[in-house]
Order: structure tokens, then C-alpha cells, then sequence
């Protein structure tokens, strides 16, 4: 039997796992993780084949995704060793350079990294990828259409893979929803209004600006009447320090990115 096998058993196997069964995906899928409970977890919701042992689920494989955190990723490759045929592998650990992937397993792996998010386990969650050199097409398709099926995929440089991998988190809009659900509970609404009016507030207009053709600041223009109440609240959070806020809150997630490279 030759599967796709995820290393790691976690948050963003269980998503990616999710989205790959609601679109039917037919492959056998094998996931491998230290916690047998979680393994049982995934077999029991999405029928995956579940590999207590780690060298037999990297011989099941014939692409191999590494789904582990950052930190345990050296030492994931080190207790797999040499592989001595031809496989793909792709790694989701934030920050892992490909140079230090390809150190790990030796010549005949290939590898690429992806940046997939856990909205995939609706099945729009969008994939970064980014490979190496030397990928065949077909190589390349194989792992193209594997996140494909979870949602929009989007090609990038390595060199700004860390970047995008900041930028690109869909923390980033459940924070924003907290904060401006709190915020809304604090002058007076109640949390379920809160809920819904924040969330209609953040979500709607960004998903019609993504489907349409208006620039950006022509709907910040249309969307707050000068001098009006959402005029006066944006000026307000940009004289507090809105967006160097966010820029502060990149660069420490740039940062932790180096960390990761460096482990
Ligand atoms: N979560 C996301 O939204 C997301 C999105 C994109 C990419 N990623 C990337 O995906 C990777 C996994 O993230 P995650 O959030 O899914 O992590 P997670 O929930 O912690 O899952 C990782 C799993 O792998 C297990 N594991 C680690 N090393 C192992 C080893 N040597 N042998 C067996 N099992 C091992 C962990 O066990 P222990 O807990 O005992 O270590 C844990 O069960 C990370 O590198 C992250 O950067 C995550």
C-alpha cells in the first residue's frame, strides 16, 4: 500500500485530514503520533489508518507530510534516518528552512514546504506552497492538487515563505473578532450582539472586497462618512497606535520564524 502519511497527529492533521474526507478523497491516508489517543480520535471520525510505528508509516508512504511542531522536527528526521528511494515529503513546520529538510533525510527525498491553516477542514482554507529546485511538473501537481482539494493554493519564493506565513494566520481574525467582541461587551453591548455584530463587521466586507473589484480604500472611504462614528473610531485606533501595533505583532512572528530555522 503505498498513502499519504502525515508525522503528527494534531491540530492541522485533524483539519487537513477533515478536508480531505469532505472532499472524498480517495488515497489511503495514514497519520503516525507518539499519543496513541489521538491517533484512535482520528481513526474513529475520519477513518484514517492509524501507524504506531514510525518506520513502517514512512515505508507506507509515498508522500509524507511532517506535521510535528517546529522544535520536534530535528529530532523527527533524526529517529526516521536515511531514506534510500525516491519520496515526497512536505513539511508544515513554520519557519524550517528547506535547506535544513533536505539535510535530514538524505538525497533521494524531495521536498517542499506548505503553509496550509485549520479553516481547510472546511475545505477553503488556502495553502502556500513553496519548492525547491529541481521538481518535476508532475512532482510538483502531486502535491499541488493534494491542497487543492482543502482549498486555493498559492505558489511563493521561499525567501518570503516566513513572511507570508505571519502574515497568513487565520488567528489574525479570530483575535480581531475577540477583541472587537470584548470591546463591544465594554460600552454596553450584550455578548450575543457583540458576537454577531462583530463578526458581520469583520467578515462581510472583507469577503466582498475579495469577490468584487473596488480597491481597499475606496470601501474604508464609503464605509465611514467623514466626521461620521466609524471615521471617528478608525481615527482614534490609528492615533493610538493601531497599525504599528500590528507591525510590532509580525515582527515578533518573524522573529520566532528565525528561532524556528535556527533549532
Ligand atoms: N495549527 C495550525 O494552525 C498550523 C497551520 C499551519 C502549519 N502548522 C504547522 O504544523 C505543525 C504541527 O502543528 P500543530 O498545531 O498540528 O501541532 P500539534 O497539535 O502539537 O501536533 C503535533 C503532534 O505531533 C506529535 N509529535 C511531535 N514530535 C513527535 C515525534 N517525534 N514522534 C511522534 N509524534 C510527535 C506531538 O506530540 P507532543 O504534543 O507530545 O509533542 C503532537 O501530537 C507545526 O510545525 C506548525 O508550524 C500548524
Amino acid at each position: 500500500m503505498k498513502a499519504t502519511v502525515f508525522l503528527g497527529g494534531g491540530r492541522i492533521t485533524s483539519a487537513l485530514v477533515a478536508g480531505l474526507r469532505l472532499a472524498k478523497y480517495r488515497r489511503p491516508i495514514v497519520v503516525y503520533d507518539r499519543h496513541s489517543k489521538k491517533l484512535q480520535q482520528l481513526k474513529r471520525q475520519y477513518g484514517v489508518i492509524v501507524e504506531p510505528d514510525l518506520h513502517r508509516a514512512v515505508e507506507a508512504a509515498d508522500l509524507l507530510i511532517i506535521a510535528v511542531r517546529p522544535d520536534s522536527v530535528r529530532q523527527l528526521l533524526e529517529e526516521i534516518g536515511r531514506i534510500l528511494r525516491p519520496l515526497t515529503a512536505v513539511s508544515l513546520a513554520a519557519g524550517v528552512p528547506l535547506f535544513k529538510l533536505r539535510a535530514g533525510l538524505g538525497r533521494p527525498v524531495r521536498w517542499a514546504r506548505a503553509m496550509p491553516s485549520p479553516v481547510s477542514r472546511s475545505g477553503c482554507g488556502l495553502t502556500a506552497l513553496t519548492f525547491g529546485r529541481g521538481w518535476p511538473d508532475a512532482g510538483r501537481k502531486e502535491v499541488r492538487d493534494l491542497f487543492l482539494l482543502v482549498g486555493p493554493v498559492l505558489e511563493i519564493p521561499e525567501s518570503r515563505f516566513d513572511a507570508f506565513t505571519v502574515t497568513y494566520s487565520s488567528s489574525h481574525g479570530y483575535h480581531a473578532l475577540a477583541a472587537l467582541v470584548d470591546a463591544a461587551e465594554a460600552i454596553g453591548l450584550d455578548a450575543r450582539s457583540a458576537r454577531v455584530a462583530a463578526a458581520h463587521a469583520l467578515a462581510d466586507g472583507i469577503l466582498a472586497w475579495r469577490e468584487g473589484k473596488v480597491p481597499l480604500d475606496q470601501l474604508l472611504q464609503e464605509a465611514a462618512t467623514p466626521r461620521g462614528i466609524a471615521a471617528t473610531v478608525m481615527n482614534e485606533l490609528d492615533r493610538s497606535g493601531y497599525q504599528q501595533i500590528v507591525v510590532r505583532g509580525l515582527r515578533a512572528g518573524m522573529m520566532q520564524a528565525r528561532k524556528n530555522a535556527r533549532r
